[in-house]
Protein backbone atom coordinates (compact mmCIF):
# COMPACT_ATOMS: atom_id res chain seq x y z
CA UNK A 1 0.00 0.00 0.00
CA UNK A 2 1.36 3.63 -0.44
CA UNK A 3 2.54 5.32 2.02
CA UNK A 4 1.13 8.89 2.69
CA UNK A 5 3.45 11.75 3.84
CA UNK A 6 2.71 15.66 4.62
CA UNK A 7 3.42 18.70 5.92
CA UNK A 8 0.59 20.65 7.71
CA UNK A 9 0.54 24.60 8.05
CA UNK A 10 -1.14 27.71 7.25
CA UNK A 11 -0.15 29.31 4.91
CA UNK A 12 1.11 25.90 2.93
CA UNK A 13 0.68 26.45 -0.43
CA UNK A 14 4.03 27.72 -1.30
CA UNK A 15 5.72 25.04 0.83
CA UNK A 16 8.80 23.03 -0.62
CA UNK A 17 8.85 20.24 1.43
CA UNK A 18 6.76 18.03 -0.89
CA UNK A 19 9.36 18.92 -4.16
CA UNK A 20 11.75 17.47 -1.45
CA UNK A 21 10.16 14.26 -0.59
CA UNK A 22 8.54 13.13 -3.47
CA UNK A 23 12.18 13.75 -5.39
CA UNK A 24 13.51 11.04 -2.52
CA UNK A 25 10.71 8.53 -3.33
CA UNK A 26 11.63 9.17 -6.98
CA UNK A 27 15.26 8.40 -6.74
CA UNK A 28 14.94 5.55 -4.08
CA UNK A 29 11.85 4.17 -6.09
CA UNK A 30 9.62 3.58 -2.96
CA UNK A 31 6.10 3.63 -2.77
CA UNK A 32 5.35 6.82 -1.14
CA UNK A 33 3.46 10.62 -1.38
CA UNK A 34 4.28 13.65 0.32
CA UNK A 35 1.18 15.95 0.15
CA UNK A 36 0.85 19.88 1.72
CA UNK A 37 -2.58 19.68 3.82
CA UNK A 38 -3.10 22.93 5.00
CA UNK A 39 -4.71 23.49 8.41
CA UNK A 40 -5.87 26.58 9.97
CA UNK A 41 -4.98 27.75 13.13
CA UNK A 42 -7.19 26.60 16.05
CA UNK A 43 -8.22 23.32 13.91
CA UNK A 44 -5.41 21.07 14.51
CA UNK A 45 -7.46 18.24 16.40
CA UNK A 46 -9.62 17.99 13.87
CA UNK A 47 -6.75 18.13 11.14
CA UNK A 48 -4.86 15.51 13.30
CA UNK A 49 -8.20 13.03 13.48
CA UNK A 50 -8.02 13.52 9.44
CA UNK A 51 -4.99 12.54 8.76
CA UNK A 52 -5.13 9.48 11.04
CA UNK A 53 -8.06 8.00 9.59
CA UNK A 54 -5.85 7.78 6.67
CA UNK A 55 -3.54 6.72 8.11
CA UNK A 56 -0.51 9.10 7.50
CA UNK A 57 2.84 7.53 7.96
CA UNK A 58 4.19 10.66 8.88
CA UNK A 59 4.12 14.67 8.65
CA UNK A 60 6.12 17.42 8.59
CA UNK A 61 4.58 20.64 11.19
CA UNK A 62 5.51 24.40 10.48
CA UNK A 63 3.94 27.74 11.21
CA UNK A 64 1.59 27.78 13.29
CA UNK A 65 1.27 24.64 15.08
CA UNK A 66 4.65 23.76 15.91
CA UNK A 67 4.36 24.10 19.54
CA UNK A 68 0.72 23.47 20.22
CA UNK A 69 1.28 19.80 18.37
CA UNK A 70 3.11 18.62 21.64
CA UNK A 71 -0.32 18.42 22.77
CA UNK A 72 -1.38 15.27 20.42
CA UNK A 73 2.03 13.75 21.13
CA UNK A 74 2.53 10.12 22.35
CA UNK A 75 5.73 10.51 22.45
CA UNK A 76 8.76 12.95 21.86
CA UNK A 77 12.39 12.65 21.97
CA UNK A 78 14.86 15.10 23.71
CA UNK A 79 15.30 17.89 21.34
CA UNK A 80 11.54 18.22 21.64
CA UNK A 81 11.39 18.45 25.01
CA UNK A 82 14.53 21.08 24.88
CA UNK A 83 13.17 23.28 22.30
CA UNK A 84 9.44 22.66 23.27
CA UNK A 85 8.15 22.52 19.67
CA UNK A 86 8.10 19.92 17.06
CA UNK A 87 8.74 19.69 13.27
CA UNK A 88 8.17 15.78 12.36
CA UNK A 89 5.31 13.28 13.43
CA UNK A 90 5.40 9.66 12.87
CA UNK A 91 2.42 7.61 13.02
CA UNK A 92 3.47 4.22 14.72
CA UNK A 93 0.03 2.26 14.37
CA UNK A 94 -2.26 5.32 15.64
CA UNK A 95 0.51 6.45 18.36
CA UNK A 96 2.08 9.86 17.36
CA UNK A 97 6.14 10.52 17.75
CA UNK A 98 7.26 13.66 17.62
CA UNK A 99 10.95 14.63 16.97
CA UNK A 100 12.17 18.26 16.55
CA UNK A 101 14.96 18.03 13.10
CA UNK A 102 15.47 21.87 12.47
CA UNK A 103 18.10 22.24 15.62
CA UNK A 104 20.48 19.58 13.49
CA UNK A 105 19.09 20.86 10.29
CA UNK A 106 20.56 24.00 11.04
CA UNK A 107 23.77 22.62 12.08
CA UNK A 108 24.26 20.48 9.42
CA UNK A 109 25.67 23.16 6.80
CA UNK A 110 28.24 24.50 9.76
CA UNK A 111 29.35 21.34 10.19
CA UNK A 112 29.90 20.20 6.74
CA UNK A 113 32.14 23.11 6.34
CA UNK A 114 33.73 21.83 9.19
CA UNK A 115 33.82 25.68 10.95
CA UNK A 116 34.21 25.01 14.75
CA UNK A 117 31.18 26.83 16.80
CA UNK A 118 32.74 26.11 20.27
CA UNK A 119 33.67 29.67 21.64
CA UNK A 120 32.31 31.28 19.11
CA UNK A 121 30.17 34.97 19.54
CA UNK A 122 26.99 34.35 18.01
CA UNK A 123 24.65 37.51 17.39
CA UNK A 124 21.28 35.97 16.21
CA UNK A 125 18.50 37.86 14.78
CA UNK A 126 14.85 36.68 16.10
CA UNK A 127 13.25 34.68 19.18
CA UNK A 128 10.68 32.82 16.88
CA UNK A 129 10.23 28.97 17.05
CA UNK A 130 13.65 28.54 15.15
CA UNK A 131 15.59 31.06 16.96
CA UNK A 132 14.42 28.76 19.47
CA UNK A 133 16.24 25.79 18.01
CA UNK A 134 19.19 27.81 16.51
CA UNK A 135 19.61 28.64 20.74
CA UNK A 136 19.77 25.05 21.58
CA UNK A 137 22.16 24.11 18.69
CA UNK A 138 24.53 26.32 20.20
CA UNK A 139 24.34 25.78 23.36
CA UNK A 140 24.85 22.26 22.69
CA UNK A 141 28.04 23.33 20.71
CA UNK A 142 29.38 24.92 23.37
CA UNK A 143 29.14 28.58 21.56
CA UNK A 144 31.02 31.13 24.30
CA UNK A 145 28.37 34.08 24.07
CA UNK A 146 24.79 34.93 22.26
CA UNK A 147 23.42 37.88 21.29
CA UNK A 148 20.04 38.07 21.21
CA UNK A 149 18.50 40.53 19.11
CA UNK A 150 14.74 41.07 18.24
CA UNK A 151 11.82 43.22 17.60
CA UNK A 152 9.78 42.44 20.41
CA UNK A 153 12.20 42.97 23.39
CA UNK A 154 10.04 40.74 25.97
CA UNK A 155 10.40 38.03 23.11
CA UNK A 156 14.39 38.15 23.57
CA UNK A 157 14.35 38.11 27.23
CA UNK A 158 11.91 34.86 27.21
CA UNK A 159 14.56 33.17 24.76
CA UNK A 160 17.61 34.65 26.68
CA UNK A 161 16.35 32.42 30.07
CA UNK A 162 16.48 29.49 27.94
CA UNK A 163 20.25 30.35 27.25
CA UNK A 164 20.81 31.21 30.42
CA UNK A 165 19.55 27.57 31.72
CA UNK A 166 21.39 26.10 28.83
CA UNK A 167 24.55 27.60 30.55
CA UNK A 168 25.48 29.97 27.83
CA UNK A 169 26.25 33.80 28.07
CA UNK A 170 23.53 35.56 26.97
CA UNK A 171 22.50 39.52 26.19
CA UNK A 172 20.09 41.00 24.39
CA UNK A 173 19.62 43.90 22.52
CA UNK A 174 17.00 46.14 20.01
CA UNK A 175 18.45 46.26 16.63
CA UNK A 176 19.34 49.71 17.23
CA UNK A 177 21.73 48.73 20.25
CA UNK A 178 23.85 45.96 17.97
CA UNK A 179 27.22 47.39 18.38
CA UNK A 180 29.05 48.03 15.16
CA UNK A 181 32.13 47.31 16.18
CA UNK A 182 31.79 43.96 17.94
CA UNK A 183 32.94 40.96 16.13
CA UNK A 184 30.53 38.15 15.67
CA UNK A 185 31.76 34.67 14.36
CA UNK A 186 27.74 34.06 13.55
CA UNK A 187 25.61 36.46 12.30
CA UNK A 188 22.23 34.67 11.77
CA UNK A 189 19.11 36.07 10.80
CA UNK A 190 15.87 33.81 12.13
CA UNK A 191 13.56 36.36 11.93
CA UNK A 192 11.04 36.79 8.79
CA UNK A 193 13.15 40.08 7.73
CA UNK A 194 13.90 39.42 4.11
CA UNK A 195 11.08 37.43 2.71
CA UNK A 196 9.36 40.81 1.37
CA UNK A 197 13.16 42.32 0.59
CA UNK A 198 13.20 43.95 3.19
CA UNK A 199 16.56 45.60 4.56
CA UNK A 200 18.45 43.73 7.01
CA UNK A 201 19.13 46.00 10.67
CA UNK A 202 22.36 44.53 10.73
CA UNK A 203 25.01 47.45 10.98
CA UNK A 204 27.07 46.88 7.73
CA UNK A 205 30.51 47.01 9.89
CA UNK A 206 29.69 43.54 11.62
CA UNK A 207 29.78 41.97 7.86
CA UNK A 208 33.81 41.15 7.20
CA UNK A 209 35.37 38.72 5.75
CA UNK A 210 35.95 36.62 9.10
CA UNK A 211 32.26 36.41 9.44
CA UNK A 212 29.63 33.60 8.86
CA UNK A 213 26.18 34.70 7.44
CA UNK A 214 23.76 32.55 7.62
CA UNK A 215 20.27 33.56 7.22
CA UNK A 216 17.60 30.81 7.35
CA UNK A 217 15.07 32.51 4.88
CA UNK A 218 15.41 30.51 1.84
CA UNK A 219 12.81 32.66 -0.33
CA UNK A 220 14.30 34.76 -1.59
CA UNK A 221 17.69 32.67 -1.64
CA UNK A 222 19.66 36.09 -2.12
CA UNK A 223 17.85 38.45 0.65
CA UNK A 224 19.55 41.63 1.55
CA UNK A 225 22.08 40.43 4.30
CA UNK A 226 23.26 37.46 2.11
CA UNK A 227 23.85 40.51 -0.47
CA UNK A 228 25.63 42.31 1.83
CA UNK A 229 27.72 39.24 2.83
CA UNK A 230 28.77 38.57 -0.37
CA UNK A 231 29.93 42.48 -1.04
CA UNK A 232 32.36 41.91 1.80
CA UNK A 233 33.65 38.12 1.23
CA UNK A 234 31.85 36.91 4.71
CA UNK A 235 31.18 32.93 4.81
CA UNK A 236 27.81 32.19 3.42
CA UNK A 237 25.20 29.77 4.46
CA UNK A 238 22.04 29.92 2.71
CA UNK A 239 18.47 28.88 4.11
CA UNK A 240 17.75 26.26 2.16
CA UNK A 241 20.29 24.42 3.24
CA UNK A 242 19.05 23.98 6.38
CA UNK A 243 15.81 23.26 4.78
CA UNK A 244 17.50 20.45 3.61
CA UNK A 245 19.43 19.75 6.45
CA UNK A 246 15.82 19.22 8.28
CA UNK A 247 14.20 17.00 5.45
CA UNK A 248 16.97 14.97 5.15
CA UNK A 249 16.80 14.08 9.32
CA UNK A 250 13.13 13.51 8.77
CA UNK A 251 13.19 11.27 5.89
CA UNK A 252 16.10 8.90 7.76
CA UNK A 253 13.12 8.98 10.69
CA UNK A 254 10.31 8.03 9.01
CA UNK A 255 12.34 5.66 6.80
CA UNK A 256 15.05 4.27 8.35
CA UNK A 257 17.61 5.01 5.59
CA UNK A 258 19.67 7.49 5.02
CA UNK A 259 17.97 10.45 2.13
CA UNK A 260 19.10 10.62 -0.67
CA UNK A 261 20.62 14.28 -0.56
CA UNK A 262 21.21 15.51 -4.06
CA UNK A 263 18.16 13.88 -5.88
CA UNK A 264 16.51 16.74 -2.70
CA UNK A 265 18.91 19.14 -3.07
CA UNK A 266 18.17 19.17 -6.93
CA UNK A 267 14.41 19.27 -6.74
CA UNK A 268 14.95 22.14 -4.25
CA UNK A 269 16.82 24.36 -6.30
CA UNK A 270 14.70 23.80 -9.25
CA UNK A 271 11.18 25.08 -6.93
CA UNK A 272 12.92 28.67 -7.07
N1 LIG B 1 15.46 27.39 6.40
C1 LIG B 1 14.65 26.69 7.16
O1 LIG B 1 14.66 25.46 7.17
C2 LIG B 1 13.71 27.41 8.09
C3 LIG B 1 13.14 26.72 9.18
C4 LIG B 1 12.27 27.41 10.04
C5 LIG B 1 11.97 28.74 9.77
N2 LIG B 1 12.53 29.36 8.70
C6 LIG B 1 12.24 30.80 8.43
O2 LIG B 1 12.63 31.54 9.57
C7 LIG B 1 11.74 32.61 9.82
C8 LIG B 1 11.23 32.55 11.25
O3 LIG B 1 10.48 31.37 11.43
P1 LIG B 1 9.85 30.96 12.86
O4 LIG B 1 9.32 29.60 12.72
O5 LIG B 1 10.80 31.26 13.96
O6 LIG B 1 8.64 32.02 12.96
P2 LIG B 1 8.00 32.68 14.26
O7 LIG B 1 8.04 31.76 15.41
O8 LIG B 1 6.71 33.25 13.80
O9 LIG B 1 9.02 33.92 14.60
C9 LIG B 1 9.12 35.03 13.75
C10 LIG B 1 10.32 35.90 14.12
O10 LIG B 1 10.46 36.93 13.13
C11 LIG B 1 10.31 38.21 13.76
N3 LIG B 1 9.61 39.10 12.84
C12 LIG B 1 8.50 38.81 12.10
N4 LIG B 1 8.18 39.86 11.33
C13 LIG B 1 9.10 40.82 11.58
C14 LIG B 1 9.30 42.15 11.09
N5 LIG B 1 8.47 42.70 10.18
N6 LIG B 1 10.35 42.86 11.55
C15 LIG B 1 11.19 42.33 12.47
N7 LIG B 1 11.06 41.07 12.97
C16 LIG B 1 10.02 40.33 12.53
C17 LIG B 1 9.54 37.94 15.02
O11 LIG B 1 9.78 38.99 15.93
P3 LIG B 1 8.70 39.35 17.12
O12 LIG B 1 9.11 38.50 18.29
O13 LIG B 1 8.92 40.79 17.33
O14 LIG B 1 7.35 39.02 16.57
C18 LIG B 1 10.18 36.61 15.46
O15 LIG B 1 11.44 36.83 16.02
C19 LIG B 1 10.65 32.48 8.75
O16 LIG B 1 10.96 33.36 7.70
C20 LIG B 1 10.75 31.05 8.27
O17 LIG B 1 10.39 30.91 6.91
C21 LIG B 1 13.40 28.73 7.86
Amino acid sequence: MTKTFAVIGDPIDHSLSPNIHNAAFRELGLDCTYIAYRIPKGELAAGIESLKSIKIAGFNVTIPHKVEMLKYLDWMDDNCILIGATNTVSNDNGKLKGYNTDMDGFLDPIKKRNIAIKNSNVLLLGAGGAARAIVVAFAKEKASKITISNRTKENAINLAHLAQKLGIVVETKSFQEIDASTQYKFIINATSIGLKNETTPIPKECINKDTIVYDIVYMPMNTDLIVQAKKNNSTIIYGYEMLLGQAARSFQIWHGIDAPYDAMKKALLGGF
